[in-house]
Formats: structure tokens, C-alpha cells, sequence
């Protein structure tokens, strides 16, 4: 099984660019059920998740083809096939976004349940009960969601809390339903605003993506289109707050800087210096950090998926702070790791933790739970002194690409080794 090697402490600078959001581009790619014209997509980041929502394409008809920095997709002449199976989806919950497209689209879908996941139980009954307010009758048996319709029709519906996931099958399924669709309650990330950028470029009509309400006028088909994935901000975010935490300088390039005003008005915060470019941010340090404290919430809340990073790098701040995560229910994993390196953090009832700086963390074994707290261990090992040693890597190649590569840039000591 292969690991990162890191060799601290070191500090990070230098600059990058950010890849492709792994998380605008797995909706963006089960659009491409969505017509039966060519997609051409680029800025894919080659993260592992991106390869199992291709494969999971493949198993549902759609073929493709690359080229220097694009891949083009298209439905093959038999691709009918109609159900993601548990294989498939157990390694991955985002592969529930087929089952918009795949009913609008072809009347049918079989997709397996997500079931449990590392950070929390994460049901899918918001997406469920949106589709049947288009029409769709939705059964669960064995395992497996079971939904059918003969058209699907607009309505109005209104998300009993927010769901990235949720908003983007309900924005794809509600594309080619017949009628106006209002969708109250959405999630606001710019992941949903790319995908229905995306959508609209195909023809969908839909007005309002990025904000709370949504309006979708069904359309009879979609086309194909052209198009470039956002940047990603957690990925961009992970590296910014290795700045802050190693005492760097690194700026980060190709992305937009209003994505990440929530983590970087944090950044200011606790002490760095922050410089926004067109299309760039630089995040410099030189002083003690001072303690800050989080509250994850939907976009444009501090994201869940930097509060693991976020943690790591309070452990480096001169004073306690306190991080309360009000996304999923169980989202403090990497804390008995980080503990292991000489973390002070104390987790109360689950989704609240108090950290207790500056604590000087040493290299260690550590053990990756999931793709965010696998960052959150690898920004550790970077200010940790000695070797750190970061087990089950494949979390981390889940969504970050080239990870090793962009930290050797900015002239961190990391190396991958297998055993
Ligand atoms: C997406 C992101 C993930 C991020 C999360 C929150 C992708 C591929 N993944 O996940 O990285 O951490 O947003 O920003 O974009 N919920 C329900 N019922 C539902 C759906 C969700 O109760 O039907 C709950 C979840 O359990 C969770 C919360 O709502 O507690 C938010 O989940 P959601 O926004 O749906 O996350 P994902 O789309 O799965």
C-alpha cells in the first residue's frame, strides 16, 4: 500500500497552480447522460474519483476519447444500461448524481445506496424526495434506489436542508422535465453555478444557480457544448493554509479568488498576509498565528471540507481556539492523529473541538481516514519535526492531483513509497 514520506519541518513557498474542482467536475460529468451530442470537457483533474465516475460512465453507455487537455464523451449507440451498481458507488457517494440525468433522460434509473460513509451516515433522501416531486415514483429495495417516471414535470420544491448534491441531480433532472421547476433552499457553492453554467451552455434554461432559489425551464433536449471546469478552491485552500502554517509564501494560480473569501478572511484573521490577484492569491506568514475559531456552514460558510486543514493548522497558533462543524455529523477524525503527533485538541460531543496551541507536533505513523483529514495529516507532517509517515494514501489521491509534486515545488521534503 503506498504512502507519503514527509521529512519536516519545512517551510512552503513558491507557486502553483490549482487543478480542476473535483467537485464541479463529478456533476459535470454525469451531464453528459444528458445528450446524445458530444461533451467536451477540460481542466479534469486526474484524481481517482474522476476515474470512477468515467468508469461508472462507461458501465452506463458513455464512451469517450482524449486529447492533450480535453476528453470528449458520448453516448455509444446500445447505451442503454441504466444502474450504478454498489462496486461502483460504494467507493464513491458522488456516483448518486446519475440518477437525475439517467430519469430525465431514460425513464429509469437503478442506483445503489450510498450507505455509511467515514464522515457521518449522509442519507440521500432530499434528493429522492425532490425527484418525486417531479414525478418520479421511487422505490428502495435490496440495497438499491429503484426510480422510474414516464416524463418528469416541473414543480415547486424546497430542500428541507442544504445539499450540494441534492441542488445538482434536481438542476440536471429538472433540465428536460416539462414545465418550470422552482427549487427553494439550494446549496450556493460555486460547484453548482459551474454545472449549470455547463447546463445552460447545452441549452437548459435555468436562472439563479448560486443563489438560494432556482428557476429551471425544462427544455425538449440538450446539446452538447464545450467546456472548462472551475479551479479548485479546496485544493487551492489546503495549500494556502500551508503557507499560513509552515510560515511561507506561496501563491496559487488559475482560480478565482471570491471562491475562497471564506477561508482567506480567516487567514487575515490569524495573521497572514493575503493578496489577491487576478485570478491568483498569495498567502504570506512571518509571525506566530494567532488563534482563530470556525464554524463549517454551506457555501458561503467556512467550508466542511477545509476544517480538518483548518484544525491542523490551529495546533500551530498561539492560544485556544475552537472549531464546530455543523455539516456532518462525524467529522473529527484526523483529531486522534494529530493527538499522536502532540496535538492538544479535545472533541466535545462529536462536532465541537477546542485546540490548544502553539503544541510543536513530531513525526509520526499516522493512519488516513478520508480524503480531507488525509491533507489535514500531510500539513502536519510538514511542520512536524522528523519523519512522518502518512498511511492509506489512496483517500488522498481521491481528490488531490499531483499532491506530491505541487508540495515538492513550493520545496517541501515528500516522497511516495509503497512497502
Ligand atoms: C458535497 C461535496 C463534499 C462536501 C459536501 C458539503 C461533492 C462531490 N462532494 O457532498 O466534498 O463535503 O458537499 O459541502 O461535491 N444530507 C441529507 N440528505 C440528503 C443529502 C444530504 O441529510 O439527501 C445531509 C448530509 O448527510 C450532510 C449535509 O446534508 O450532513 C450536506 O451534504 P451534501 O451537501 O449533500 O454533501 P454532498 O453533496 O454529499
Amino acid at each position: 500500500m503506498e504512502k507519503l514520506r514527509i521529512e519536516g519541518p519545512s517551510r512552503l513557498e513558491g507557486i502553483i497552480r490549482a487543478s480542476g474542482a473535483k467537485n464541479a467536475a463529478l456533476p459535470i460529468l454525469a451531464a453528459s447522460l444528458l445528450t446524445d451530442d458530444p461533451l467536451t470537457l477540460k481542466n479534469l483533474p486526474a484524481v481517482r474519483d474522476i476515474r470512477t465516475m468515467i468508469r461508472l460512465l462507461e458501465h452506463l453507455g458513455v464512451g469517450h476519447t482524449e486529447s492533450d487537455d480535453a476528453i470528449t464523451f458520448l453516448v455509444g449507440g446500445n447505451g442503454k444500461a441504466d444502474d450504478a451498481p454498489y462496486d461502483l458507488v460504494k467507493t464513491m457517494r458522488a456516483s448518486v448524481l446519475v440518477l437525475g440525468p439517467l430519469l430525465a433522460r431514460r425513464g429509469h434509473a437503478r442506483v445503489s445506496l450510498p450507505g455509511g460513509c467515514a464522515i457521518g451516515v449522509r442519507p440521500v433522501d432530499l434528493h429522492l424526495s425532490g425527484l418525486e416531486a417531479l414525478g418520479a415514483e421511487v422505490r428502495l429495495e435490496k440495497g438499491y434506489i429503484d426510480a422510474r417516471c414516464d416524463q418528469l414535470r416541473g414543480a415547486r420544491f424546497r430542500f428541507a436542508h442544504r445539499t450540494v448534491g441534492g441542488t445538482e441531480n434536481l438542476l440536471m433532472a429538472a433540465s428536460l422535465a416539462k414545465g418550470t421547476t422552482v427549487l427553494e433552499n439550494c446549496a450556493c457553492e460555486p460547484e453548482i453555478e459551474d454545472l449549470a453554467a455547463l447546463l445552460n451552455a447545452m441549452g437548459a434554461q435555468i436562472r439563479g444557480a448560486g443563489t438560494e432559489s432556482i428557476e429551471i425551464q425544462g427544455v425538449g433536449s440538450l446539446h452538447g457544448t464545450e467546456h472548462s471546469v472551475i479551479a479548485d478552491r479546496i485544493e487551492a485552500g489546503t495549500y494556502l493554509i500551508g503557507a499560513a502554517m509552515t510560515r511561507g509564501d506561496v501563491t496559487v494560480r488559475g482560480l478565482r479568488p471570491k471562491d475562497l473569501k471564506p477561508l482567506t478572511t480567516k487567514l487575515i484573521d490569524v495573521g497572514a498576509e493575503v493578496t489577491t490577484g487576478d485570478g491568483s492569491i498569495r498567502v504570506r506568514c512571518s509571525e506566530t498565528l494567532q488563534p482563530s475559531s470556525i464554524v463549517t456552514e454551506p457555501h458561503p460558510g467556512f467550508p466542511t471540507d477545509l476544517q480538518a486543514q483548518y484544525t491542523a493548522m490551529m495546533t500551530q497558533a498561539s492560544g485556544r481556539s475552537s472549531v464546530s462543524e455543523t455539516v456532518f455529523e462525524n467529522r473529527f477524525q484526523h483529531v486522534p492523529e494529530l493527538a499522536r503527533m502532540g496535538a492538544d485538541i479535545r472533541v466535545e460531543r462529536g462536532t465541537y473541538a477546542k485546540v490548544k496551541g502553539v503544541t510543536p507536533l513530531s513525526g509520526a505513523r499516522v493512519m488516513a481516514t478520508d480524503l480531507r483529514a488525509s491533507a489535514c495529516l500531510v500539513l502536519a507532517g510538514l511542520v512536524a519535526d522528523g519523519e512522518t509517515i502518512v498511511d492509506r494514501i489512496y483517500h488522498l489521491d481521491r481528490g488531490y492531483e499531483k499532491i506530491e509534486s505541487k508540495l515538492r515545488t513550493l520545496g517541501a521534503r515528500v516522497e511516495r513509497i509503497s512497502d
